[in-house]
């Protein structure tokens, strides 16, 4: 399950968009946000339900093992510590969320009794993903799981670069013509 690479190779990559969070109870939350919107970008919200819940589980496994604080932190406490970081990746036909954390121990699944508390986040990431597994980077592993897409995903945007910038970070409207937009908009009022 533990391998060196992604489970996909630069030149299928249709999107990208990844988040960086903070390593706290947050950051589950923060990161659906996150895929929600990306995922209707992309015109992959059929698979919005599953995709949620397993990222919600692979950053809630990434926040405990980077360690978890036991209130929320004060500002002055924020530099010191942990990131996750959140990676939606398109394929063709498929997703892939990605969640890298700095521990290189990798996920087990457990086999767990009808009364176990835990151990089965990783079981419904299983249940819901086509594949899954994990792979060592420099400073850490992610965990990542793909899902089908249910309906084919756009075709990467004529012109962009593979493993390029992602739609959300092309640039926006061009300035001068927000200025003008604004300056009506001030006559107008
Ligand atoms: N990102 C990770 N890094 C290191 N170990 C992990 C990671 N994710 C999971 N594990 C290990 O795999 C075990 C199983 O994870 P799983 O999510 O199935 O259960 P859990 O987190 O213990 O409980 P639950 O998810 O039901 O609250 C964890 O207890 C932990 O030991
Ligand atoms: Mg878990």
């Amino acid at each position: 399950m533990t391998r060196q690479t992604p489970p996909y190779q630069p030149q299928q990559v249709r999107f990208v968009d990844q988040l960086a969070l903070v390593a706290t109870q947050s950051a589950a939350s923060a990161s659906r946000h996150f895929l929600r919107l990306a995922l209707s970008k992309w015109q992959a919200a059929l698979i919005e339900d599953d995709v949620l819940l397993v990222a919600s589980e692979l950053v809630t496994n990434a926040v405990t093992v980077t360690g978890v604080l036991p209130k929320p932190p004060a500002w002055d406490e924020l530099e010191r510590l942990g990131l996750v970081h959140v990676r939606l990746v398109g394929l063709s036909d498929s997703v892939v969320v990605e969640v890298w954390d700095v521990s290189d121990e990798p996920p087990r699944l457990q086999r767990v009794g009808d009364d176990a508390e835990g151990g089965r986040g990783l079981l419904l990431v299983q249940e819901l993903a086509t594949r899954w597994g994990s792979y060592r980077t420099t400073g850490g592993k992610a965990v990542w799981a793909q899902l089908a897409a249910r309906a084919p995903l756009p075709q990467r945007p004529r012109g962009e670069r593979r493993g390029g910038r992602s739609a959300a970070a092309r640039p926006g409207p061009d300035a001068a013509l927000l200025r003008r937009i604004r300056a009506g908009l001030d006559t107008a009022l």
